[in-house]
């Protein structure tokens, strides 16, 4: 069974603790695009882990996690997550962790770019996490890239990196930024690569051989679908395709191989950055905030808040071809006397039944809400459906009708446990 889960809204909806519930049952757990602008946080048996570009997965013995080829890898941030994991007592070997030589290496010049280009756009800045995730992209597309099968060999990737860093510097200064120390940048970089060496290798036949073997592979998306760079809130996006196409590109598994696709959502709605978010309000995200809830794990930042969106759901559901959603954080709602769901996007009089393509009509739609009572409740020591109260359940059901595919699972609080199965 290979199974690919999905961010369905602007990330941060749980996935970390969809996989890491999901991955007793998994043999592989793999990362397909993305790179440590992604914070998954998982918290088992009471400790709190915060994943980056380690798939979720480690945090089971015995199971293989990869980072693909679709994948934009920081040597040095992995090398510093894998040492805070081990710390943490995790185990990461290459023998349970293995890299594609096909990913594409993020520098430290590649940093700089992205946060001189967030500076020079001013007011108009996109509120990137800074990790030069866009501009490893763009060299990926402009296909002047080091990719992870370059460190294999340190004398040619020496030379690789001083030449690419070399044009860096000219880039750089253009953009009005000082230029990097070259030597510095490939002392630091080639210390992380001797590190990551072993972890190196063609994950493509190794992936298809766990196929062949009636293994089940899970896909963790990183971000979310309305951070796709085709499907989201352009250019308020990232620079990968988060939607689940992006799963099959990003690890060279084919789509005729996929049997599931798991789209996670928060019950209600999050995201960090700049952007349109037409069910934002600044009174749930009060509410949230002063629960100490909704602070993003990569940066630290308050997320935006806002109420459940029918619309954006449903769109979500048709490009990724959910069969099933996983409905985190209803134990947000538990204090709310009524929660509010979107049912229209109203732009300047017509009611819009998906988003708009054009950002700046996204940033003028007014939602059209339909009211539910919420439920007044703490839910977070429920552990099975027939505990979950009335109106929780009324709610769950009119989000699945508006979605246009089943909830099969939802959360009542962060830990592993907190996750319960809909029954019918
Ligand atoms: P990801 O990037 O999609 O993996 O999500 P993050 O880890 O960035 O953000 C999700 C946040 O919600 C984290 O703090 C999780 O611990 C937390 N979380 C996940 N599911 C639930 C839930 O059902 N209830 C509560 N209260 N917190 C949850
Ligand atoms: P996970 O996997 C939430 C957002 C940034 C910014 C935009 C572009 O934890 O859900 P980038 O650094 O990618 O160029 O920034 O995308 N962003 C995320 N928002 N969760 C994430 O990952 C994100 N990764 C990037 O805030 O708006
Ligand atoms: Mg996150």
């Amino acid at each position: 069974m290979n199974t690919i889960i999905i961010g369905s809204q602007w990330g941060d909806e749980g996935k970390g603790k969809m996989i890491d519930f999901l991955t007793e049952t998994a043999d592989v757990v793999a990362r397909g695009q993305g790179g440590n602008n992604a914070g998954h946080t998982v918290i088992a048996n009471g400790k709190k882990y915060i994943l980056h570009l380690v798939p979720s997965g480690i945090l089971w013995p015995g199971k293989l996690c990869v980072i693909g080829n679709g994948v934009v890898l920081d040597p040095i941030g992995l090398v510093e997550e894998i040492n805070t994991l081990r710390d943490q007592g995790v185990t990461i070997t290459p023998e349970n962790l293995m890299i594609s030589d096909r990913a594409h290496v993020v520098l430290p010049f590649h940093r700089e770019m992205d946060a001189a280009q967030e500076s020079s756009l001013g007011k108009k800045a996109i509120g990137t996490t800074k990790r030069g995730i866009g501009p490893t992209y763009a060299d990926k597309a402009r296909r002047i890239g080091i990719r992870m099968i370059d460190m294999v060999d340190p004398e040619f990737f020496v030379e690789k990196l001083r030449t690419r860093c070399e044009m860096a510097n000219v880039e750089l200064e253009k953009m009005g930024v000082e230029p990097l120390n070259v030597d510095e940048q490939i002392k630091t970089v080639c210390e992380a690569a001797d590190v990551l060496r072993p972890h190196i290798g063609n994950t493509i036949p190794v992936m298809h051989e766990a196929v062949t073997a009636g293994k089940s592979i899970l896909f963790e998306g990183a971000q979310g679908a309305f951070l796709d760079v085709d499907f989201g809130t352009y250019p308020f996006v990232t620079s990968s395709n988060t939607s689940s196409a992006g799963a099959c590109t990003g690890t060279g598994i084919p789509p005729h191989k996929i049997d599931n696709i798991i789209g996670v959502c928060k019950a209600y709605t999050t995201r960090v950055g700049a952007g349109p978010f037409v069910t934002e309000s600044e009174e749930l995200s009060d509410h949230l905030h002063g629960m100490g809830r909704e602070f993003g794990a990569t940066t630290g930042r308050a997320r935006r808040c806002g109420w459940s969106d029918g619309i954006l759901l449903r769109f979500s559901a048709m490009f990724n071809g959910f069969n099933e959603m996983a409905m985190t954080n209803l134990d947000g709602y538990d204090q709310c006397p009524e929660i509010r769901i979107c049912v229209g996007y109203d732009l300047n009089g017509e009611i819009l039944e998906y988003p708009p393509a054009r950002v700046d009509q996204w940033e003028q739609c007014k939602p059209v809400y339909e009211t539910m009572p919420g439920w007044l409740q703490d839910i977070s020591e429920c552990r099975t459906w027939s505990e979950i109260p009335e109106n929780a359940k009324k709610f769950v059901a009119r989000m699945s009708e508006l979605i246009g595919c089943p909830i099969t699972t939802v959360g009542v609080g962060p830990d592993r446990e907190q996750t319960i199965q809909v029954e019918a």
